[in-house]
């Protein structure tokens, strides 16, 4: 296991999404804020395995409630990446583990 920086927590909006590249993991990730709580996903559809994102860090629907997929349309709840709705409905995103240490965030990446 090996623990990636991603970024200080105070550049993480509230009830914002934010991607994040990891060439050294061999992987990208994504985040959703709330409040002092990080969730973090690998960056991978379960449909059909492509990136969530059309635009850059934008991994939310409109009011910020549900993950949603721009190919297309899968949703997912914030707190177990579940999908609930949309073509990969039961399965779920790959959950990261989130360590928040000395005010930043980083992954937990089973190597
Ligand atoms: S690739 Fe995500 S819903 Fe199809």
């Amino acid at each position: 296991m090996a623990e990636h920086y991603l970024c200080p927590l105070n550049e993480l909006a509230d009830n914002g999404s934010r991607g994040f590249d990891l060439p050294e993991a061999g992987m990208s990730v994504f985040s959703v804020r709330r409040g002092e709580q990080v969730y973090l996903y690998r960056n991978l559809c379960p449909h059909i395995h492509i990136p969530l994102e059309w635009v850059e860090h934008e991994f939310l629907t409109a009011d910020s409630c549900l993950i949603q997929c721009a190919n297309h349309g899968a949703l997912f709840t914030i707190e177990s990446g579940q999908c609930i709705a949309g073509p990969c409905n039961g399965q779920s995103l790959l959950a990261i583990e989130p360590v928040i240490r000395d005010g930043a965030l980083y992954a937990v990446i089973n190597a």
